[in-house]
């Protein structure tokens, strides 16, 4: 027993809980996933200076064509790993300009959904062995579809099973609520559309700064993971909460699902992901001076329309938190006044289609503090399991 306990304090490596242990580890791990796959990264100056970026996903070679000429990109995956689908599907629809589908799995069996022999179906999954990922795996194969898998784990059944995939090399993760793996898989899915739009000479300047953006990404998250003390104070504000509702749009729809699965599954409170595009659509009516409410507002396209957004919610006298980019001029203004209750949430700005991947990081904090506060198991949340291998 006592040996036990000092074999997984060494593992911990110093940190009270895995998943705080994995939260901190993304500078690292988001590294890995794109070692040797990312090639400004090795050729430093040369790429700075304006040399031809490009991206090497060697599980996929001999396939782009095939995806290329294909009429659909189907993803499909459960929990957190349909997350990270949905943060990077715009990036996959921008690029490569096929109909992109995200499918949670269950639903997609439980309706028995249509794919075609030139269908192309990505299955991402942490484990590689989750049991509705598997049997729609194999369902898409049935039907002649090309299946890729995207998985943390060589050698998992989801690897074995596909036709050809990438390993998200995030190292092992130990934690049952998804955390280091979620970023790779956002990495991944837009290594992947950058691999797929290789040849479009209209997309060039896009990818340039995608990939340029991807090589600053452990910077980012390492500056990101300074909030730690920041959301650990925010934390004790919503320890006795009984709810928590959290607004994103565009490339962060993804983020509100995810911060509020997060802290559903460990915080053990209710929280709900919401489009804010929606928001007058019922949502609103929840909204009131008692509702906490966290609002993602990083600059991208969206920004104007979430400051609307955010206007309309204090008026309500909603308590608010913003994730904002340090240096949003608007955002201090509107929120900034002492009689307004907001608190803001700076992180750094990357380009547009991977900030999701560093406005996460801070949000992992939020629900993993608030998890200590109220007492719960972090690592090992009540009734949840880190692989659920049967249906
Ligand atoms: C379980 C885990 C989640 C995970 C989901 C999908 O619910 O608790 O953290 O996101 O399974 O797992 P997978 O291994 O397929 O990514």
């Amino acid at each position: 027993q006592t040996l036990e306990m000092e074999v997984s304090q060494i593992m911990k490596g110093g940190y009270d809980h895995y998943m705080q242990k994995e939260i901190h580890e993304q500078p690292e791990s988001i590294f890995q996933t794109m070692r040797g796959r990312v090639s400004r990264m090795g050729a430093g100056a040369d790429a700075a200076a304006g040399g031809e970026r490009c991206i090497k996903l060697g599980g996929l070679a001999e396939h782009v064509e095939a995806m290329r000429s294909g009429r659909r990109i189907m993803f499909v995956a459960c929990g957190t790993s349909y997350h990270a689908t949905l943060a990077a599907r715009q990036t996959v629809e921008d690029l490569v300009s096929i109909p992109v589908a995200c499918e949670l799995a269950s639903d997609l069996l439980d309706r028995r959904c249509p794919i075609f022999r030139d269908d192309t179906c990505v299955f991402v999954s942490q484990s590689g062995e989750t049991a509705d990922t598997l049997a729609a795996l194999e369902y898409a194969k049935a039907r002649g579809a090309l299946c890729v898998g995207i998985t943390n784990t060589v050698g998992s059944a989801i690897a074995r099973s596909t036709h050809c995939g990438v390993h998200i090399n995030a190292g092992c993760e130990i934690g049952v609520a998804s955390t280091k793996a979620y970023t790779s898989q956002i990495a991944v899915i837009t290594m992947m559309a950058l691999a797929l739009s290789e040849d479009s000479i209209s997309k060039r300047d896009k990818r340039n700064a995608i990939i340029d953006g991807l090589a600053e990404l452990p910077e980012k998250i390492r500056q990101a993971l300074k909030l730690d003390l920041e959301m650990r104070r925010l934390a004790g504000t919503l320890e006795g909460e009984q709810s928590l509702l959290v607004f994103g749009r565009g490339y962060n729809y993804a983020t509100a699902l995810e911060a509020a699965l997060k802290v559903k599954e460990v915080a053990l409170m209710h929280s709900e992901g919401i489009l804010a595009g929606e928001m007058k659509h019922g949502p609103l009516a929840l909204v009131d001076d008692t509702m906490p409410i966290l609002a993602i507002a990083t600059k991208d396209s969206m920004h104007p329309k979430m400051l609307s957004v955010i206007q309309q919610l204090l008026a309500r006298g909603a308590n608010l938190l913003v994730v904002c980019n340090e240096g949003d001029d608007d955002l201090e203004e509107l929120c900034g006044s002492p009689d307004k209750r907001c608190s803001l949430i700076r992180v750094p700005q990357v380009v547009d289609c991977l900030q999701p991947i560093v406005n996460i990081v801070p949000l992992q904090l939020l629900s993993y503090h608030l998890t200590c506060l109220r007492g719960h198991n972090v690592d090992q949340p009540r009734n949840l399991a880190k692989a659920v291998t049967v249906n």
